[in-house]
Parts: structure tokens; C-alpha cells; sequence
């Protein structure tokens, strides 16, 4: 049970004041019969409540994927620079809502934003070893060497040398374009990587994170729900070739 005014706030129907005015007015039914009071305690998964005369559905945790665009930053507040979750529309903003992991302000593409905690710790946590995969070009002719020294873990500076990671080369030339999947998110550890073969990366965005892949319909700043198939899909580790 909760209250009313309270559930339509966390279903990011607008804020407490904006909401106590609506049920105030008789904007709000319950079971299809106005209630004036925002206190009035609701049963949130059974009754069926109106905004409008609009349905909402009581769903404990939202999960959206974005293309997430250059020049803006992965992070929930910034007092200069805009943030992914100022992409979201007001009644998307949900209260708890965090991106999963961190993408530099230039790279684009995948991003999980979800106000379901446990499941961003699993999917970050380094023991689970998620494959992230990206895309990037860089500067120089990627060669099979790359591919071996990817393959076998390489020192960028850190305490420890990398994970294997698996190279994939789609075109080389004086740029090439390479796949590379990780099985951890260490800080620019693909740009790091790519440095250490002699290879700044020009761009560089994520196509899947564990078994949710970037739907490419979806523009540079636009975002989605997650289908039930790709929320069911999230939990799932692929083994790596
Ligand atoms: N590796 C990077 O260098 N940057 C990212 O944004 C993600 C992975």
C-alpha cells in the first residue's frame, strides 16, 4: 500500500505539489472513481489508476537504453555540463534513476540507465566479467599483431596487465576500424589500449553490453524502454570465442 500522490511521483507523472493539485482537482480516479485525497493509500499493484484519464501501471524499476551522444557527460548532476539524465524527459526522470557505468564525455552509443541498483552492481561488478563491445577508429593500419596483443592482456600503466580482450578488424588503412569486446571497464582502457599499440582512437562508440545490443534505430540523444526479451536478455554472460 502507498499513497497516492506518492506512487504517481514515483511513476514520474510530475512532482508531489503539481500531482497533489491534479488529485485536488478530480483528475485522478482509482478503479475508475475520483479521488480528491493524495493521501489516500492505494494497493499499486492491483488497483487501477487514471492521470487524465490515462492508465499507469506500477512498475517497480525502469530500464532504458540510449545512443548516447558526443558531448555530454555520463553522470546523474553537473553543476556546467549536461548530463545524460537531463536527456531524459521530466516524466522519465524518475527519483534513483543512474546510468550503468561510465562512458567518456566523446564516446557514443549504449548506455543502461535503470533505478534497479542490484542489477547495476551485478552488471558492473568486475567478478562477473560483463563483455562490453565497442567500436572504434583509429589512427594507423591495425595489423594481426594488434590482434595478438589484445588477445594476450597488455600493460597500460596499471597495476596488472589487461584481461584478454578479442580484436576484430573491419577495415585497415591509414585509419582502420576494429571491434573490440572487454570483459572489464577499467578508466579509457580501450583508448589506453589502442595508445599502446601507437593507435589514438578518432572515435569510439559501444554496440552491447552482456546480451543487450544497441538498437540502431534509435538517434544519437534518443533512448528507449528495454523489452521484456532484452531486460530478460541483461542477465546473461556470453562466453567470449
Ligand atoms: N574505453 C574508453 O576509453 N572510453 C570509454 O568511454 C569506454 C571504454
Amino acid at each position: 500500500m502507498m499513497r497516492l500522490d506518492k506512487f504517481l511521483a514515483d511513476m514520474g507523472q510530475g512532482t508531489r505539489s503539481e500531482l497533489k493539485k491534479k488529485i485536488r482537482s478530480g483528475l485522478v480516479t482509482v478503479n475508475g472513481v475520483p479521488v480528491c485525497r493524495p493521501e489516500q493509500k492505494i494497493e499499486e499493484t492491483v488497483q487501477k489508476v487514471c492521470i487524465d484519464g490515462r492508465a499507469v501501471s506500477y512498475e517497480l524499476h525502469v530500464y532504458y537504453m540510449m545512443n548516447k551522444p558526443a558531448g555530454v557527460i555520463t553522470a546523474t548532476k553537473d553543476g556546467r555540463e549536461q548530463t545524460v539524465l537531463q536527456l531524459l524527459s521530466p516524466e522519465d526522470r524518475r527519483k534513483g534513476l543512474f546510468p550503468v557505468g561510465r562512458l567518456d564525455r566523446d564516446t557514443t552509443g549504449l548506455l543502461l540507465l535503470t533505478d534497479d541498483g542490484p542489477l547495476g552492481h551485478r552488471l558492473l561488478s568486475p567478478s562477473r566479467h560483463v563483455d562490453k563491445t565497442y567500436e572504434a577508429v583509429v589512427e594507423g593500419r591495425a595489423t594481426e599483431e594488434w590482434r595478438h596483443a589484445f588477445a594476450e592482456g597488455m600493460d597500460i600503466g596499471d597495476e596488472k596487465p589487461t584481461l584478454p580482450a578479442q580484436l576484430e578488424i573491419l577495415e585497415a588503412g591509414e585509419l582502420s576500424r576494429i571491434r573490440i569486446t572487454l570483459r572489464e571497464g577499467r578508466f579509457h582502457q580501450i583508448k589506453r589500449m589502442c595508445q599502446a599499440m601507437g593507435a589514438p582512437v578518432r572515435s569510439l562508440k559501444r554496440l552491447s553490453m552482456g546480451g543487450l545490443r544497441l538498437d540502431e534505430s534509435l538517434a544519437p540523444g534518443e533512448y528507449r524502454r528495454l523489452t521484456e526479451e532484452e531486460k530478460a536478455q541483461l542477465c546473461l554472460k556470453k562466453p567470449m570465442p
